[in-house]
């Protein structure tokens, strides 16, 4: 495997791209393919059988434009279809799943918000692992539904995003929680808006560097990590629309075209048919 290959990611929409900017900024030499499946999101709500087909498709696509790691930057497809991927392509794949762990063994109050999707709460992986902590924590797990909707949009600060916010914040603060664990790509973006609403002393958990420190270290393991050290080519493809993707990175975009006046680093952002 060509070590200059892509690291190939896929999530339901634009979410994953907060995985995207801790991989980048960890491994900032390495090239990267971003799928962003917008017109097949919300994942969340679909069946278990339609997240893999979904995933599958995504996964055959960055393989085919020579991706060298798969990086499952949507927790509802870690959580519905990452073992079958697994079983089916014989390359390297790193999921991603609610942080449930740290915010555990972190929590005084002993309990703990969950914010994800229906599918990943839903999920045998999830499950499996909230048990291995539900005698110790009690786990307040709440469907995000909607919220993806206005984050797809670019839209942070709507008042109904607001609005759905605070419904499914405030059984989590009754319940007294320490921790909010983020299990939805997408939600790292609305961080600011969760912050207006929840007191000060509640610490808001997502699992972007663990993800990106991982696919560090499976990298490293396959003797794969990129060698050559010149401005990576970050390319970005939507099945939908490229606005939000736009808004969403436009800081590294101007980093990055700042340093391609003297390399050939470059961002591309586009609409592709999948
Ligand atoms: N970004 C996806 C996740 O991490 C979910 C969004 C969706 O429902 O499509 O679960």
């Amino acid at each position: 495997m060509n070590k200059s290959a892509p690291i190939g990611i896929f999530d339901s929409g634009v979410g994953g791209t907060s995985i995207w900017q801790e991989i980048h900024t960890l491994l900032p030499y390495e090239n990267t393919l971003y799928l962003a499946d917008s017109k097949h999101a919300p994942y969340g709500e679909k069946s278990k059988e339609t997240i893999l087909e979904l995933s599958i498709k995504n996964t055959e696509l960055l393989l085919s434009r020579g991706s060298k790691i798969i990086v499952v930057a949507c927790n509802t497809a870690t959580t519905n279809a990452i073992s079958e991927l697994r079983k089916k392509f014989d390359v390297p794949f790193i999921g991603i799943e609610p942080a449930i762990k740290p915010a555990a063994l972190k929590s005084r109050s002993k309990n703990v918000g969950i914010l994800a999707t229906k599918g990943t709460l839903s999920s045998d992986l999830f499950h499996k692992t909230s048990e291995e902590y539900s005698n110790d924590i009690n786990f307040i797990e709440v469907i995000g539904k909607g919220l993806v909707h206005f984050i797809e949009k670019g839209q942070l600060n709507h008042p109904k995003l607001h609005s759905l916010l605070l419904t499914y914040l405030e059984p989590m603060i009754e319940a007294d929680v320490d921790y909010i664990v983020l299990g939805c790509s997408h939600y790292p973006y609305i961080i600011p808006a969760i912050r207006n609403i929840v007191p000060e002393h509640i610490k808001i958990i997502d699992s972007g560097v663990a993800v990106a420190r991982q696919t560090k270290s499976i990298l490293e393991k396959n003797n794969l990590l990129n060698e050559s050290h010149t401005s990576p080519k970050l390319e970005f493809y939507s099945n939908l629309e490229t606005t939000t993707l736009n808004y969403l990175l436009k800081e590294f975009k101007s980093d990055v075209n700042e340093d391609s006046r003297n390399s050939e680093s470059h961002m591309q952002i586009e609409m592709l048919e999948f």
